[in-house]
C-alpha cells in the first residue's frame, strides 16, 4: 500500500480517481459530513473495488482521502484481521507519535454508513483492534429481521425444530398457502441462524419472524420431544402424495395436486396413465431413482466437466458456473445447478446478479428482494438491482457492490444458508 507522508497532505482528495468500479455514481455530490474523512485501504479490498466505494461514498456527500494524512477520521478495512489492522496503523503512526489516531474500521460500518446516507455512530462491533463475536454470537435476541442480515452456516444447532417447521412450511405449500409457508419458512430460517441450541422457550422471546403456531410446535419438541400435528401431516396420505409427485422432474405443486385429486397416489398409477404425461415428466418417472439419489461435491465436480464439454461443442466460449447449494459449502445436494452464459450475449455486466441468484438459498434470496424492495425501495432480480423512482440501474461489478448499495453487511455464500 503506498503511503504518503503527512506533509504532502492533500484537499478533500476528491475528483482524481477514476478506475473500473468507480463509475458507481458520475458526478460526486458536495462534501455533507465535514467531520467526517474516510481513507479506504486497498489491501484485501482491491483496486477496482475500492473505486468504487469511492465513487460510492463521494456521491453521498462522503469525503474520501486517497492518500492517508492526519485529516483521515475513519479508516476502512475490509477482510483484515485486528491484529493486521493495528499492524498497520501502527506503521503509519510510527514515526510521529503525536498524530492523531484515527478510527479502524471494519467494512460493516462503511456499508450501514452508505444504507443510512450518513455516517452511523461508531459501535464497538464496527471496530477493528477488538475481536468481537458476531451480533447473532452476543445475542440471539438481537437478531435483525431479515434472513440476509444474518450469518446463516449450513450446519446449526436446531435442526429437530427445523425439520419440523420446514415441513409445515412445505405441507402450507402444497396447499398453495403462501402465508403460512412463509411464516413457517422464516421461523426455521431464524433458528438456523442461532449459535446455540434452543433449550427453553423463554430464548424465543423477542426472535423475529416467531409467531404463536411456530413456537407452539417448538414447546411441543422441547417437552415431548415430538409434536404431534408434525407426525401428522408426515403421516397424512396427502402429504405423502404430494412429496412423492413433486420430487418427479418435470412436475410442479399443481400438476400433483392434479393428480392426486384424481386418485393417483404412486409412481405406478402414473406409469399406468403415461398419456397424463409430457416427455420431461415421462423421463422423470422412468428415471426416478436416479434422479432422486443425492449427488455428491465430487460427483458434480465430473458432471460439470461433461457439460462444459457438450456446451462447447454447440456454444464455443460459453462459461458454465456451478451455482446452487455446493457453493453454499454443501457436500451432498438433490441436484447440481449451472448457469451457462455467452459472452457474445452482452452479459458480463449482469453476470453477479445472476450468479448470485442462483447461489443463495431460495429463503435468502426472497429476503434479499424482500429487503431490497421494503426497506431500500430498489428491485432486485437476476437482471440486477434498479432504482425505479429514478429509473437507473445500480451498477455493480461484484456481489460486494450488491451488499454495499444496499447497505448490507456482506455475506459470504457459504453463509447463505438461510
Ligand atoms: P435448488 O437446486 O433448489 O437449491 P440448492 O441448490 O440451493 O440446494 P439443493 O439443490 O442442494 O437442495 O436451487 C438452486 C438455486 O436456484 C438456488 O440458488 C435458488 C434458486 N431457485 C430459485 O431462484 N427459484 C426456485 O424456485 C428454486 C427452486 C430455486
Ligand atoms: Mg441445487
Amino acid at each position: 500500500m503506498a503511503l504518503v507522508p503527512p506533509k504532502r497532505r492533500r484537499g478533500p482528495g476528491r475528483g482524481q480517481e477514476a478506475g473500473a468500479g468507480g463509475a458507481a455514481v458520475s458526478s460526486p455530490a458536495p462534501l455533507r459530513f465535514p467531520g467526517v474523512t474516510i481513507y479506504l485501504a486497498e489491501r484485501h479490498m482491491g483496486r477496482s473495488r475500492r473505486a468504487f466505494l469511492t465513487g460510492l461514498a463521494r456521491a453521498k456527500g462522503f469525503r474520501v482521502d486517497q492518500a492517508y494524512s492526519p485529516e483521515v477520521t475513519h479508516v476502512v478495512m475490509e477482510g483484515s484481521s485486528a491484529a493486521e489492522a493495528s499492524r498497520w496503523l501502527d506503521g503509519v503512526l510510527g514515526a510521529s507519535g503525536s498524530l492523531p489516531r484515527p478510527l479502524l474500521l471494519n467494512i460493516s460500518w462503511f456499508t450501514e454508513s452508505m444504507g443510512q446516507g450518513k455516517p452511523v455512530p461508531v459501535e464497538s462491533r464496527h471496530c477493528l483492534g477488538v475481536s468481537l463475536p458476531t451480533r447473532s454470537q452476543a445475542d440471539p435476541n438481537s437478531l435483525p429481521a431479515y434472513a440476509c442480515q444474518r450469518h446463516t452456516p449450513l450446519t446449526h444447532h436446531n435442526l429437530c425444530f427445523t425439520e419440523a417447521l420446514e415441513t409445515l412450511a412445505e405441507a402450507a405449500g402444497f396447499e398453495d398457502s403462501q402465508g403460512r409457508f412463509l411464516s413457517f419458512r422464516r421461523a426455521a430460517s431464524v433458528l438456523r441462524a442461532l449459535s446455540g441450541p434452543i433449550t427453553s422457550m423463554s430464548q424465543l422471546r423477542g426472535l423475529p419472524s416467531f409467531g404463536d403456531h411456530s413456537s407452539r410446535i417448538v414447546q411441543e419438541l422441547l417437552e415431548h420431544g415430538v409434536s404431534s400435528e408434525v407426525e401428522r401431516v408426515k403421516q397424512s396420505e396427502r402429504y405423502k402424495t404430494m412429496k412423492l409427485f413433486t420430487q418427479i422432474f418435470g412436475v410442479g405443486v399443481k400438476t400433483a395436486d392434479r393428480w392426486y385429486r384424481e386418485g393417483l397416489r404412486t409412481l405406478a398409477d402414473l406409469q399406468g396413465q403415461t398419456r397424463k404425461l409430457n416427455r420431461q415428466q415421462e423421463a422423470g418417472i422412468r428415471y426416478f431413482e436416479d434422479l432422486t439419489r443425492p449427488v455428491w461435491r465430487h460427483e458434480a465436480d465430473a458432471i460439470q466437466q461433461v457439460v462444459e464439454e457438450a456446451v462447447w461443442q454447440v456454444l464455443p466460449g460459453a462459461t458454465v458456473t456451478m451455482t446452487g447449494g455446493f457453493c453454499r459449502g454443501k457436500l451432498q445436494g438433490h441436484d447440481v445447478d449451472f448457469l451457462i452464459t455467452h459472452p457474445v450475449e452482452g452479459q458480463e455486466a449482469g453476470l453477479i446478479p445472476k450468479v448470485m441468484s442462483h447461489l443463495e438459498s431460495q429463503h435468502f434470496q426472497r429476503e434479499l428482494r424482500r429487503f431490497s424492495r421494503t426497506e431500500k425501495q430498489l428491485l432486485l432480480n437476476s437482471h440486477g438491482l434498479y432504482d425505479p423512482e429514478k429509473k437507473e440501474s445500480l451498477p455493480a461489478t461484484s456481489e460486494e457492490d450488491i451488499f454495499t448499495h444496499l447497505g448490507l453487511e456482506y455475506i459470504a455464500p457459504e453463509q447463505r444458508n438461510a
